[in-house]
């Protein structure tokens, strides 16, 4: 069976197609960006609109299929901003409809675990997931997903990009402030806030604002925020990690394509004789429809289609709630 999946939940509006196998047959990503970063939530929703007929058909071009051969098709029903899910659920309903074909509605978290696992071979990992607005360590455990830690206040994607809009970088951030980082030579002291199994970031943007504004250079203030904010993920994973006997730890998210993490993750596993899982690929890590369309194919093994009267976005769906 092959599986038609759309991801609206935030910026990126994407389609991606999977067979039952597991083979990618095409993943388009269509972001919407804008100079300045930050989102407006309308307008992101009317980007997705206008592009959603175009990516379609692109993935439909690219995967080599028509629309007939899909069997089913699946949509991210939730965690994210409602304006966008309405557009990715909405065209999801009507390829259902007008292809009588069935649905299945995705929890996008989940999602970016399946397809890193799917990708990487690993077994059951504990995920590391960091993106804009998530950022939560996620393990399975008899039969469901749970949340072992999760930031208390912003996603690391979004603190990055705000720290950046900041200083000037542009959008988006992260990976402008992961090339000043390397050119920093000296370590400023930043707050370091692990509480539990949690992190807080909002605190540690406002010191770093507060550094910049009253003279410190970019590159040392970039190098010392990759320093802080990623081994306080790196700790958090660890003790997940250590609390759950677990040795494989996977990361997803726009955030792990950064090579500090990476490398921070790494060392991390190596000392605790732990294996690493990386997707090399940088399309499946941000938010895509390929990652859609494979969870859909695993709902829908699990448990068959979702009706129409059901397929209501859920804009909070929380990662162990499913
Ligand atoms: P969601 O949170 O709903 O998953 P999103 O669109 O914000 O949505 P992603 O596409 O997974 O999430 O990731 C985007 C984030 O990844 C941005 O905040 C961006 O700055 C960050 N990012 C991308 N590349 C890098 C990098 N090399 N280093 C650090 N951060 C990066
Ligand atoms: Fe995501």
């Amino acid at each position: 069976m092959i599986c038609l999946g759309i991801e609206s939940t935030a910026h990126t509006f994407g389609v991606g197609i999977v067979d039952a196998n597991g083979t990618i047959l095409s993943n388009v990503i269509r972001p919407f960006t804008t100079k300045k970063g930050g989102i407006i939530p309308g307008r992101a929703a009317d980007h997705h609109a206008e592009i959603c007929d175009l990516a379609l058909g692109e993935a439909l071009v690219a995967a080599k299929i028509k629309m007939k051969d899909v069997g089913l098709v699946a949509f991210s029903q939730g965690p994210g901003i409602g304006q966008c899910l309405q557009v990715g659920a909405f065209a999801a309903r009507t390829l259902s409809l007008a292809n009588k074909l069935p649905l299945v509605g995705v929890n996008h978290c989940i999602a970016h675990l399946e397809i890193g696992k799917l990708l990487t071979g690993a077994n059951d990992p504990v995920l590391l997931y960091v993106s804009g607005t998530n950022t939560q360590v996620i393990a399975s455990g008899e039969g469901r997903y749970r949340i072992i830690g999760e930031t208390l206040d912003i996603g690391v994607g979004n603190f990055l990009d705000s720290f950046a809009r900041h200083i000037g970088l542009g959008f988006p951030g992260g990976p402008r402030i992961e090339e000043l980082a390397v050119k920093g030579t000296k370590y400023i002291d930043l707050p370091y806030v692990v509480k539990g199994m949690d992190i807080s970031l909002g605190g540690i943007l406002t010191n770093l604002k507060q550094k910049f504004d009253s003279g410190l250079g970019k590159e040392d203030l970039c190098f010392s925020l990759q320093e802080t904010v990623f081994a306080m993920l790196i700790e958090v994973s660890e003790r997940a990690m250590a609390h759950l006997g677990n040795d494989e730890l996977l990361l997803g998210g726009g955030v792990a394509c950064n090579s500090r993490l990476q490398e921070m993750a790494r060392v991390m596993c190596l000392d605790r004789g732990a294996k690493l899982f990386v997707p090399a690929d940088r399309k499946v890590l941000v938010d895509n429809g390929a990652m859609i369309a494979w969870a859909g194919l695993l709902a829908f093994k699990r448990g068959g289609a979702l009706n129409i009267s059901d397929s209501f976005i859920k804009p909070y769906w929380r990662t162990d709630q499913f």
